[in-house]
């Protein structure tokens, strides 16, 4: 039983196993085993509109409903009124598809205005939009960086530029997460041994997994002294903080110095899909011609873009500076509320609240408890982050209300005193059936 309890999924891939698909196989009876002892939180399916409250099931059809924290939709726009008829309009107007790349025919005017209007909103020459996030991230590092050049990356950027840098040159140096010194030490050592090759400086302007934040004006800087070029995944912050939604860049009062910014709708825009923006003329023709997730997939669909460009409009509006306060607020609440109950909330106050819950054991069993009492959260455990610091990674919305927030960290409370009970009578067994 402890096995369950224990170790992560790839400790269960059999790489010497000649049969490619089997080898995960072993995986799979794991997934199943923690399924059956109800600690599998994974591969949730939702059933209803996803807003505070939440209908939903785990993979097997066991039904469970509560309290939702465990979407992004951070500003509650995704059944907004004009949202939603927004997205009738375009399937109406254009049907359902884009019926091709976006480097042939799969364009809209509607993804055309989207560019126009993004590239304008953060004030750059121009912007290409992509049918997911990850293409995006993934696609511009990919692009921008050739095997002699380097990368420099945040220890914790997301997978997506992670794995564009990996895919591009053996030259990836990660430095210690929001270090500046970090920066600056590899970006000397590489200019010491070649004046010739790009860096591509890589970081994020809200961390999904710590909610927390570099200061990104000295990287502008060094990026400017050692000649390398910086781009930023602004994913989570944009729309949520700064003047019209413009994000922490706006904040720290540097938008238009950041040579890249790569995004995602998929967070507050209401929608799947991401976007880069670049003040390059050549860089566009890069992304879109020799950019595999950008130039071999079907381009955004027109209801993708009819959406952010309504949810655009409302994160630009007075309604926009209405729903960044409460979400801010709510966030800010259910921090406080979890720390006074003896929680550890790490990062900065945003809508994500990272919450630590030590190993995965103890995390696992209050995963389970949390979400039979109702409330619905996403555990992310190791590999994902380092082991023993597997977290709740709590997300919350504009439309919360203040005592869910109350309700839930009643319920954080109760799951963690069953979570320690259970574990104790576990481990006791456990000592009888060893002595
Ligand atoms: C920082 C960051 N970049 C990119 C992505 C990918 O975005 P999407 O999920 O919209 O494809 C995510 C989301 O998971 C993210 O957290």
């Amino acid at each position: 039983m402890s096995g369950f309890f224990e170790g992560t999924a790839l400790d269960y891939y059999d790489a010497g196993s000649v049969d490619l698909q089997s080898r995960w196989d072993a995986v799979a009876d794991w997934w199943n085993a923690r399924l059956e002892a109800g600690i599998d939180p994974y591969q949730k399916i939702t059933s209803d509109r996803i807003s505070p409250l939440v209908k939903g099931s785990y993979r097997d059809g066991t039904v469970f409903s509560g309290l939702n924290f465990a979407s992004q939709e951070y500003l509650s726009l995704a059944s907004h009124p004009e949202i939603v008829e927004a997205a009738i309009y375009a399937a109406r107007h254009y049907g359902c598809h884009s019926a091709g790349s976006a480097t042939l025919m799969g364009n809209t005017d509607l993804s055309v205005q989207l560019e126009r209007r993004l590239a304008e909103y953060l004030g750059y020459k121009d912007c290409l939009v992509f049918p997911i996030g990850w293409a995006a991230g993934y696609g511009a590092v990919k692009t921008l960086v050739r095997k002699h050049d380097h990368v420099v990356i945040d220890a914790l950027a997301h997978a997506c530029l992670q794995e564009g840098a990996a895919d591009a040159t053996p030259n990836v140096h990660r430095f210690p997460h929001l270090s500046t010194d970090g920066v600056e030490r590899r970006l000397r050592a590489i200019r010491a041994t070649d004046t010739r090759c790009g860096i591509l400086v890589v970081t994020e302007t809200l961390f999904s997994m710590d909610s927390d934040t570099p200061d990104v004006r000295p990287l502008v800087r060094l990026c400017r002294e050692y000649d390398a070029t910086l781009l930023v995944d602004a994913a989570h912050d944009l729309g949520v903080y700064g003047a019209g939604g413009r994000g922490i860049l706006e904040e720290q009062g540097i938008l238009n110095e950041v040579d890249v910014i790569v995004g995602s709708f998929s967070k507050t825009f209401a929608s799947t899909g991401g976007f880069v923006v670049t003040n390059s003329r050549g860089f566009r023709f890069g992304l879109r011609g020799g950019c595999g997730p950008s130039t071999f997939t079907n381009a955004m669909t027109p209801v993708q873009s009819a959406v952010v460009l309504a949810a655009l409009d409302i994160v630009e509006s007075p309604e926009g500076d209405e729903r960044r306060a409460r979400v801010l607020r709510n966030a800010d609440m259910l921090r406080s509320g979890l720390a006074e109950a003896g929680f550890k909330v790490i990062g900065r106050a945003s809508p994500i609240v990272p919450v630590l819950l030590g190993d995965a054991h103890i995390a696992r069993l209050m995963t389970k408890f949390s979400i039979e009492m109702g409330g619905i959260v996403n555990l992310v455990e190791h590999p994902a982050v380092s082991a023993n610091r597997c977290r709740w990674r709590l997300q919350v919305m504009a439309d919360h209300r203040e005592r869910q927030i109350v309700e839930f960290v009643e319920i954080a409370r109760r799951s963690r005193e069953r979570a320690l009970e259970e574990a104790s009578i576990l481990s006791t067994a456990n000592d009888r059936v060893a002595s």
